[in-house]
């Protein structure tokens, strides 16, 4: 009776110790040693069914005597080991081999000595122990069984030991190793389903960068650097241990939440139109209306050729001919000037701007009707003075945090995924309260959305994939980026980190090309 009550006390104790472990390598090792620990067993293997059930993987191979230790905390287990088949390569079933029928059966298996065992193929035991000089004999073998009851691993024990002496399973351990297999199949169903649960959500949120690269390839490729950036910048923090961020440490749940926000901190761009997101000149639109412009001047010159020949023919005046040339001169003159503005390259005075509205009162006959050459949303473009994009344009580029929150804050998120909308939401705020949507100051943005921001910002100034820019220098752009920290835009701890840990040089190394890779004066940036 006292054993039964011991058996139990220790079967709970191993089940809550299991279900407390989230790693599933650990896990399973801890499977193994308690097994062999209340079986008082020599050596063991822990499978996990691989391939779409087509394998069993070996994920843990214990045998004491000989010091041999494989997976979970040890070394992985070697590539030479391969899988077992539970189905043969014609899709048959493996029949031979003990584990994998233990796989294919779902029930436990109990064999005194392999080597008198008739049923099984034990040739590759045999050679082990050749090779080892040992000598394996009971084998009891255990399918682990998931919530559907549909086998996902085995647990195989080898010579089971009193004191000195191999014996075999007894019907008693056998029972013992079932129930806590029970316990193990519970621990390890839970965290294959909440493994499997995060890789889908992961590959969830790659599709969503895959999606945005359709879209747009510039923003794809932006999408993908970004959080690697970031989460180099989270890990270098974790393993300060004398610098500014020492005191500071994000847990794996912190760690997963931020590498989530990374990838989706520019979600909302789904919505913002991509003429927008890349607007090259002033009046792209869904095409580049300077064509249209270029119509008009074609048919303001040939208006002024015809009224030239309708002089000569009416004799009205036949030497103009000078005075032909310097209109038509103008009109060229002009219309470069407007395909320059249009651009959008330099800043525009308000001097060019009054040119544009002066071109602008030039006017042709079209359909018998007389019509301004530029039309007021044409001026309003041409007469941006800094960049491409009008106030509008500006807007709705900006809206796109605005709806990456909106949409974010959508999902119903575990508890330790909570912040995600909000960190991504914030990556185009500024220290100084100068950033949008919402123009926080430092106070209210925590560590991780600034880190998103200055990896937003470091991709964008050396994004090695922007049409009509190339990316720049590494050294141009850690100086556009002291310049910000300057202005109280970034966080100028996590600058002066990214510099003295060479984190730069880091992500340079892997995601820029080679020749935007300079020298650096660390010291200059750090002063
Ligand atoms: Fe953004
Ligand atoms: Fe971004």
């Amino acid at each position: 009776m006292k054993n039964i009550e011991n058996n139990l006390k220790k079967l709970i104790d191993i089940g809550i110790a299991l279900s407390r472990e989230k790693d599933i390598n650990i896990l399973l090792e801890k499977i193994l040693n308690e097994a062999r620990i209340i079986s008082n067993s020599d050596g063991g293997t822990v499978y996990l069914v691989i391939d779409d059930g087509k394998k069993l993987n070996f994920e843990i191979m214990h045998t004491e005597s000989l010091n041999i230790k494989f997976g979970g905390s040890s070394i992985a287990v070697p590539d030479t080991i391969y899988p077992v088949k539970i189905y043969n390569d014609d899709g048959t079933e493996n029949i031979h081999n003990v584990a994998a029928v233990c796989a294919l059966e779902g029930e436990t298996i109990n064999i005194d000595d392999a080597y008198t065992n008739k049923k099984y193929d034990f040739s590759g035991t045999k050679g082990f122990d050749k090779k080892n000089n040992y000598r394996s004999k009971s084998f009891l073998t255990i399918p682990l069984k998931n919530h559907k009851d549909k086998v996902i691993g085995v647990l195989q024990l080898i010579n089971a030991k009193k004191k000195d002496d191999i014996i075999k399973f007894s019907h008693e351990l056998v029972n013992l190793v079932e129930a806590l297999s029970s316990q193990a199949s519970v621990a390890l169903t839970n965290q294959l389903l909440i493994d499997e649960q995060k890789n889908l959500f992961r590959s969830f949120i790659k599709l969503v960068a895959e999606a945005l690269e359709k879209k747009d390839k510039v923003t794809g490729g932006h999408c993908n650097r970004v959080p690697v950036l970031t989460m180099m910048i989270a890990e270098e923090i974790n393993s300060d241990k004398i610098g500014l961020f020492k005191k500071f440490l994000f847990s794996e749940d912190e760690l997963d939440e931020l590498y989530v926000a990374g990838w989706l901190h520019d979600f909302g761009k789904v919505a913002t139109p991509e003429y927008i997101m890349n607007k090259a000149t002033k009046l792209e639109g869904l095409y580049d209306k300077i064509d249209e412009i270029k119509f008009r001047f074609e048919i303001l010159k040939r208006d002024i050729e015809i009224e030239y020949y309708k002089n000569i023919i009416e004799k009205i005046d036949s030497d103009n001919n000078k005075a032909l040339n310097t209109k038509l001169e103008q009109i060229n003159d002009d219309l470069n000037f407007l395909e320059k503005s249009n651009i959008g390259g330099e800043f525009m005075s308000d001097e060019l701007q009054k040119r544009i509205r002066q071109i602008a009162k030039k006017n042709i006959m079209i359909n018998g009707e007389r019509k301004p050459i530029l039309d007021e949303s044409e001026i309003d473009f041409l007469t941006i003075s800094k960049g491409t994009l009008s106030q509008n344009d500006r807007k709705i580029m900006e809206d796109h945090v605005v709806l990456t929150y909106d949409l974010l804050s959508k999902l119903p998120y575990p508890d330790h995924l909570k912040e995600v909308p909000f960190y991504a939401g914030c990556h185009h705020e500024k220290i100084n309260g100068k950033g949008y949507p919402n123009g926080y100051s430092g106070d209210k943005l925590p560590i991780q959305a600034r880190i998103i921001a200055i990896a937003d910002v470091f991709e964008g100034l050396t994004a090695p994939d922007r049409p009509y820019k190339e990316g720049y220098k590494l050294s141009k752009a850690l100086t556009i980026l002291k310049y910000m920290v300057d202005d109280g835009e970034i966080d100028k701890d996590l600058f002066n980190l990214f510099i003295t840990k060479k984190l730069y040089l880091k992500y340079a190394n892997e995601m820029i090309t080679p020749d935007q890779i300079d020298s650096i004066n660390e010291k200059e940036l750090l002063g």
